[in-house]
This record gives C-alpha cells, sequence and structure tokens, in this order.
C-alpha cells in the first residue's frame, strides 16, 4: 500500500533547488538552447549543492539522501530547464549508482567520490548504431590482453558524451553468453583510442550534449572490469530501472513547469472582455493538464518509496516513466494551446518544453520498451 508523507529535509531541498533553478539555471536557459551550449558552470554549482551524488553515501563524496529527495530535485530542475536535469540523472542514477552497487572499494573512492562531488562527469555508454531497444545485441567488443583488456566498437546517443570524463561503457566480451557475456568497464575520457564524436543537433534537451563516441583498441586495466566480467546486462538494467525513476522526474517537472506556465497566462491573458482561465474551454483544458501531472506525480513518488523501502519497483518505475513522459509530452502540447500564437515563440518558453517533453518517450527505454517490462512483470506475479 502506498502512503507518503513529505519530511522536512524532504521540503527543505524542494527549496534549495526551486531557488537554484530561479536563480541560476532560469535565467540562460532559452539562450542555452538555442545556442546548445553547455551548463559547465551550472553543473558545477549542482555539484556543490549535492544535486551530482543525491543517494550516494556520505563515505563516497555523496548525499546520503533518498530516492524520494532525488525525484524533488530532479522535478524542480526539470521544471526550470530540461538539459540539466538529464545531465544531473545520469550522473546519479547511470554512473554513480552502479559505481556505488557493485564497485570494488578503491574504483569507489578513484571513480565514484568525484563524480558523487561533481568535480567530474559521467556518462554511460549502452546504446548503439544496431543496439538501441534491443540492448542485449551488443556489437561492440573487448577482448582480453594479459591483466588488460582492449575495447573497439561505437556508441552512440551518449547523454554528457563530450563533456564527461568517467564513462561507464558496456561490451561483449563473450558473444556465445550472449547478454552474460557482457562486460561493463570504467574508461577515462583520456583513454587512447577513446574518440567523442561532434555534438548531435538535436529537437530538444539542447543544452545537454548527445554524441557518438568511437572506440578503437581501447586498453583499459582489468581493474577496471565494474561488477565483474559477464555482468554487465546486469548492472545496465538495473541501473535503468532507478534511470527511469530520474526520467520520470525530469518529465514530471517539464509537466509541472508547462502547466504552471498555462495557469499563469491564462489568468493574465483577456479574451472576450475577461481573463480566459474564465472561459470553460480554457478552465477544462487546466484540469486535464492537472490530472495528468498529478498521475504522473504519484507514479513517480511510489516507485522512489519501493525504491528507499528496498523493495521490487522494476514495474514502477516503468509505469512511472511511462505515464510521466506521455504527460509531459501532452501537458506541454496543451500549454501552447493555451498561450495561442505566443506559444509557438521561443520567448514563452512552452515550445521549449514540448521540444524537450519528447525525449522523455525515447531515451532510457522508449514507452514500447516500458510496455514490455510492465507486462513481463505483471504476468510474472499474477
Ligand atoms: N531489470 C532487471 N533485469 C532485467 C530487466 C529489468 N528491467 N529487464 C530484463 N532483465 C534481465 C532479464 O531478467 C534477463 O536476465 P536473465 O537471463 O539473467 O534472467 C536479461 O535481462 C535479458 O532479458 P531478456 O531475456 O528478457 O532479453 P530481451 O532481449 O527479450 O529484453 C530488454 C531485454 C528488456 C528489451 C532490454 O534490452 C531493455 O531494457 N532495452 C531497453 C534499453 C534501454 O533502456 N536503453 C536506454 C539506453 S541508456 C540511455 O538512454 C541513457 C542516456 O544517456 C539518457
Amino acid at each position: 500500500m502506498f502512503s507518503y508523507q513529505f519530511s522536512e529535509t524532504h521540503e527543505m531541498i524542494r527549496q534549495t533547488a526551486r531557488e537554484f533553478a530561479q536563480s541560476e539555471i532560469a535565467p540562460s536557459a532559452i539562450e542555452r538552447d538555442e545556442h546548445s551550449t553547455f551548463p559547465t558552470e551550472i553543473v558545477k554549482k549542482m555539484g556543490e549543492l549535492g544535486f551530482m551524488g543525491m543517494m550516494v553515501s556520505p563515505e563516497y563524496g555523496g548525499s546520503g539522501l533518498d530516492a524520494v529527495s532525488y525525484v524533488i530535485a530532479m522535478e524542480e530542475i526539470s521544471k526550470v530547464d530540461a538539459s540539466c536535469g538529464v545531465i544531473m540523472s545520469v550522473n546519479n542514477s547511470l554512473v554513480c549508482w552502479g559505481l556505488e552497487t557493485f564497485g570494488t572499494p578503491e574504483q569507489k573512492e578513484r571513480y565514484l567520490k568525484p563524480l558523487a562531488m561533481g568535480e567530474k562527469l559521467g556518462a554511460f555508454c549502452l546504446s548503439e548504431p544496431e543496439a538501441g531497444s534491443d540492448a542485449t545485441h551488443q556489437h561492440t567488443n573487448a577482448k582480453q590482453d594479459g591483466d588488460h583488456w582492449v575495447i573497439d566498437g561505437m556508441k552512440n546517443w551518449i547523454t554528457n558524451g563530450t563533456s564527461a570524463d568517467i564513462y561507464l561503457v558496456f561490451a561483449q566480451t563473450d558473444r556465445e553468453k550472449r547478454h552474460k557475456g557482457i562486460t561493463c568497464f570504467i574508461v577515462e575520457r583520456t583513454a587512447e583510442g577513446f574518440a567523442p564524436g561532434k555534438k548531435e543537433d538535436k529537437l530538444g534537451i539542447r543544452s545537454s550534449d548527445t554524441c557518438s563516441i568511437a572506440l578503437s583498441n581501447v586498453r583499459v586495466h582489468q581493474d577496471a572490469v565494474l561488477g565483474g566480467v559477464g555482468g554487465g546486462f546486469k548492472i545496465a538494467m538495473e541501473s535503468l530501472n532507478g534511470g527511469r525513476i530520474g526520467i520520470a522526474a525530469q518529465a514530471l517537472g517539464i509537466a509541472q513547469g508547462a502547466f504552471e506556465r498555462a495557469v499563469a497566462y491564462s489568468k493574465e491573458r483577456v479574451a472576450f472582455g475577461k481573463p480566459i482561465s474564465e472561459l470553460q474551454a480554457i478552465q477544462f483544458k487546466l484540469a486535464d493538464m492537472s490530472v495528468k501531472t498529478e498521475a504522473a506525480r504519484l507514479l513517480t513518488l511510489r516507485a522512489a518509496v519501493l525504491k528507499d523501502n528496498h523493495e521490487n519497483y522494476v514495474k514502477e518505475a516503468a509505469m512511472a516513466k511511462l505515464s510521466a513522459s506521455k504527460a509531459a509530452v501532452e501537458v506541454a502540447l496543451e500549454a501552447i494551446q493555451v498561450h495561442g500564437g505566443y506559444g509557438y515563440v521561443r520567448e514563452y518558453q512552452v515550445e521549449r518544453m514540448l521540444r524537450d517533453a519528447k525525449i522523455t518517450e525515447i531515451y532510457e527505454g522508449t514507452s514500447e520498451i516500458q510496455h514490455i517490462v510492465i507486462s513481463r512483470e505483471l504476468l510474472k506475479n499474477m
């Protein structure tokens, strides 16, 4: 049974994230979107505030908070700029979580600590040109050579791809074993043969950077194997379960941001002799937008609470992402409609929210993949 009450700590995190987002992120959001500028200074400050390793234990430089705190901060940041949201989400859920859960004490000291403190940035390299949804079909290969591994292949759609310092790279080390032959390697940006390509020119989340990465004879020591040889696919799947809570919270932030802008505009804009918020046509839209956003919030919090309680949250995380990403797209689209022609221009920001929203239905598992995960889990348990 799900019931929840926010603690004082949660309220404090919301306040801190909200103030930071409004004062430090909002002023440059339109310009960074237009010029695809990576928010280097903002990411540094998010690190100083403890937002880059929110659930990591303080022993390894993290904030030691729960998943609910993470959802709250992600929502507030993404409400203002979803690009900053995804940068934060990948570092927290897909890189720090895996390192803390599967890393050796040496790996945690060397890689997790600077990532959790925001001194370094992480990226997660699972997708490939021919392995997106079908993630078990990794073409990237790693061969053992003495006490080293040599990695060759191509990764793509890598968030933080050109800006990161530390990359989790998944590669096939024993093709016969299919997904049980996939291994995760910790690769530093400076490794010879590791070559991030040019930034993709994207529809949305333009201030985050996404690129392909070519790996050509990249040699890493065997100490760079995370979670054991052949343990990579498990790391990828389990990291993505938590990642889906982060992306659900990002989508929730977009929906909430678009909704708030629509409400504010509807109270200011006068038509037919009164604010349009007094017209039933607009009131019904606002009601629908609010229902979708609240439903997404409840599902996202439920998944976070289950994770915090160490209960199975695979299905709930997928439900949260499926529902919140749909809500983000629909609410942002409707926010444009409430704004009329003004919604179609950059200055009013709701068009950016729609462009940013679309990717939440694609990355960290498309909506179609979430349907697969949900149906498999529910059939397993009924
Ligand atoms: N949690 C834990 N384990 C899972 C899992 C989950 N959600 N889903 C599958 N697995 C496990 C299975 O139990 C199985 O393990 P065992 O053999 O040990 O039992 C193994 O993974 C393989 O599963 P299947 O045999 O079911 O393989 P499949 O090919 O039929 O399905 C899939 C696998 C669920 C479709 C998987 O490939 C998948 O999740 N694809 C989507 C990948 C994805 O989300 N990519 C996002 C890219 S990262 C990104 O976007 C980051 C970014 O930069 C923003």
